[in-house]
């Protein structure tokens, strides 16, 4: 695929010396073969529409920047952009105003540091859910979402939601 982008002046690069491709024969390398064998286990960690390509993310990373640069996502979606950066040695400050694409590219970003301490978070926040099972109001739930699950499996999954959200070390919202 082709792609013409930005004059360079427009991302007010200041280093004269800064590699700079050739606008007019810039071509990146994705293609749209999907590169799911080659990706990050991450990415594929929830749906999201809109989601960048990850070969093009990881293309335009290696293109425009380098180690150590940092890269602003101020749309950050399911964290595509943000994952391909930190993992390329680039620093990166990473946003959006809905909830869970913030939330979704925190959990790529930061997370456990192995499989025991996601299996001891997950026995913490399981404990934590049980004590929270006979607070639930089934009630609270739209009539045509109660009508998907049995009543026992619903309470036991607004439980562990709450559990989540009383155990998070950051400020999640319900
Ligand atoms: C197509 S997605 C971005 C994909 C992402 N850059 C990636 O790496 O895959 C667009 C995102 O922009 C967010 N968004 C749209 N308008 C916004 C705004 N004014 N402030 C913050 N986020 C916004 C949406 O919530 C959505 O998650």
């Amino acid at each position: 695929m082709a792609l013409v982008p930005l004059n360079s002046s427009s991302f007010g690069r200041k280093d004269p010396n800064r590699r700079v491709p050739n606008a007019a024969r810039f071509e990146l390398p994705w293609s749209s073969e999907p590169t799911a064998a080659d990706d990050y286990s991450f990415h594929q960690i929830a749906p999201y529409i809109g989601r960048m390509k990850t070969s093009m993310a990881r293309s335009l990373i290696e293109t425009w920047t380098r180690q150590g640069d940092l890269i602003v996502d101020p749309f950050c979606g399911c964290g595509t952009v943000a994952v391909e950066a930190a993992a390329n040695g680039r620093g990166v400050v990473a946003g959006d105003w809905n909830p869970y694409a913030a939330l979704l590219t925190r959990a790529k970003l930061f997370p456990p540091a192995g499989v025991r301490a996601a299996e001891r978070r997950l026995q913490h926040v399981w404990k934590v859910s049980r004590e929270r099972l006979c607070e639930q109001d089934l009630r609270t739930v739209p009539k045509w979402v109660r009508q998907f699950f049995h009543p026992r499996t619903l309470r036991s999954t607004l439980a562990v939601r709450d559990a989540c959200v009383e155990t998070s070390s950051i400020n999640i919202r319900r």
